[in-house]
């Protein structure tokens, strides 16, 4: 199975053009499962609610169609963050849209700085999908990568990959060790998709670094982009490699875990 990340620069507010930008790249790249960055058809950096508003859709919105659709022509799982409105909430979510036409949202769980006062935190948890008897696919987003949680919480329901899409901020040589990390510690493929390039609002500038990476479950990088590239990223994987959580003769990760002994 080929999985791939696409590392690009959104234009901010622009959802027509980003959506074209989109479609292109996904018509370009042959893969079986298509990650692609947080709030890639929106940017980042709004100003106000009022802004995000503006941008922000339904789950069966132009953007998760356009997906969907995608999905259905090319053959492939497609994971992308949107802005997604749900009554008065608007959720920092990632559709995941299947081949059958079959699309789940994750809402981004924790919020990261001034996402906290325009967002509405998810509280749906960290769901794992089933792809028929292909894949178990978890989804975390961005900042969730702070949280051994979730990575956690994704391997113990069953994912096999972990797709992370992203608009990280934070210095590379923080995140991309951890990321190995959470990779290592739970035996799962990791994706990341981050962003590149820089969002302003007046003084303030905001930069995304790029260095978009796939982490083996042995906490090995099999393929990573630099900060300023465009484009994809694929490795070909076995998503059941992920199942052995063997670390030793003696020992596998799970079945050794004392959830008695940690109090909470
Ligand atoms: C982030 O969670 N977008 C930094």
């Amino acid at each position: 199975m080929i999985v791939s990340a696409l590392q690009f620069c959104p234009a901010f507010l622009d959802v027509e053009r980003n959506l074209e930008t989109l479609t292109g790249h996904l018509r370009d790249r042959v893969s079986d499962v298509a990650i692609l960055p947080e709030l890639c058809t929106t940017g980042y950096f709004f100003h106000d609610a009022e802004q995000l508003e503006r941008v922000a859709e339904t789950a069966d919105g132009p953007s998760v169609t356009r997906f969907r659709d995608l999905a259905a022509e090319r053959d492939m799982v497609i994971v992308a963050g949107f802005a997604e409105r749900d009554g008065d909430a608007i959720y920092n979510s990632a559709v995941t849209a299947f081949p059958d036409g079959r699309s789940e949202v994750y809402r981004k769980v924790h919020l990261f700085a001034e996402e906290k006062a325009i967002f509405t935190p998810g509280d749906g948890g960290f769901p794992v999908y089933d792809w028929g008897d292909r894949l178990r696919l978890g989804v975390m987003i961005c900042y969730d990568w702070r949280f051994p949680e979730a990575a956690r919480t994704l391997a113990l329901k069953g994912a096999q990959v972990i797709a992370h899409p992203s608009n990280l901020v934070a210095a590379p040589r923080l995140w991309k060790p951890v990321m190995r990390a959470r990779s290592f510690e739970n035996k799962v493929f990791t994706v990341t998709a981050n962003r590149n390039g820089e969002e302003r609002r007046g003084e303030e500038r905001l930069v995304f670094h790029g260095c978009s990476q796939i982490v083996a479950p042995n906490g090995t990088t099999l393929i990573e982009l630099e900060e300023f590239d465009t484009g994809w990223i694929s490795a070909e994987i076995d998503p059941a490699t992920a199942d052995n959580k063997a670390f030793s003769a003696w020992n596998n990760i799970f079945t050794d875990r004392r959830p008695d002994q940690y109090g909470n």
